[in-house]
């Protein structure tokens, strides 16, 4: 069973998915392609949430990731938010047809809906290019808001050498995709992991791994670092 929330949030400009929201049922075509799949299942692995556990994803899309740990932990409680409303409703079908419970709301990730404190595993996959640099900075500290102290947030985005490219977008810099490549820059080296850090995480080694197609991706695990 799913269930979508509605938060009187202020609304605010997002990238879908795909760059354009009529784009957004292709996701799931293109997240096959690109080979996606393996790097959510080593997510769920360095999660390695407990029965019980409450997990978040961030910027969820259409849920896959959120399957994937329901697939593999039956009792862990999944909530997933993102602002894409077509997104959220294709993760929900999905959900059901896997027969997974799991709570969708429609928010940003610069704003979580969640009390302090409520979340033992928090999951944020290949949405952070999709922020700027102050938002990329507000989602932490959310992330850090909401998780609990021995919490851990697992992160994914695209790793970038010097004067590299991004995962396979083209190399038009107008409108979404523009914006994305532009944002992508953050991600040069280890700056991504330096974000987190300064966010005020211990963060472990970054794993990289290179999809079928496209660039490669780093994996940031993360431990909230003392007191705030
Ligand atoms: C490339 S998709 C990744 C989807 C999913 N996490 C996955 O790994 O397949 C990026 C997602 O981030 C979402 N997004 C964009 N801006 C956001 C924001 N401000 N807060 C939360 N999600 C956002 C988009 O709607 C989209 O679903």
């Amino acid at each position: 069973m799913t269930e979508r929330t509605s938060h009187p949030q202020v609304e605010r400009d997002y990238i879908p998915g795909l760059g354009k929201q009529f784009l957004t049922p292709l996701y799931d075509v293109v997240h096959h392609v690109f080979g996606l799949a393996p790097v959510h299942e080593e997510m769920v692995t360095l999660s390695a949430p407990r029965d019980g556990h409450r997990v978040l994803d961030v910027g969820c899309g259409t849920g896959n990731l959120l399957r994937s740990t329901g697939k593999r932990h039956r009792d862990v409680e999944l909530v997933g938010l993102d602002p894409d409303a077509k997104a959220l409703s294709r993760a929900g079908r999905k959900a059901r047809r896997a027969g997974l419970r799991m709570r969708l709301d429609r928010g940003f990730a610069q704003e979580l809906p969640y009390p302090d404190g409520s979340f033992d595993v928090v999951f944020s996959s290949l949405m952070l290019h999709h922020l700027d640099g102050p938002s990329k900075d507000a989602l932490l500290a959310e992330v850090r808001r909401v998780l609990r102290p021995d919490g851990l947030l697992v992160l994914a985005d695209a790793v970038l050498e010097e004067h590299g490219h991004g995962i396979g977008w083209g190399r038009r810099n107008r409108g979404a995709r523009g914006r994305m490549r532009e944002q992508m820059r953050d991600n040069v080296g280890d700056a991504v992991s330096r974000r987190i850090a300064a966010a005020g995480f211990t963060v472990e080694p970054t794993r990289i791994t290179a999809l079928r197609i496209g660039g490669k991706i780093g994996i940031e695990v993360a431990r909230p670092s003392g007191p705030d």
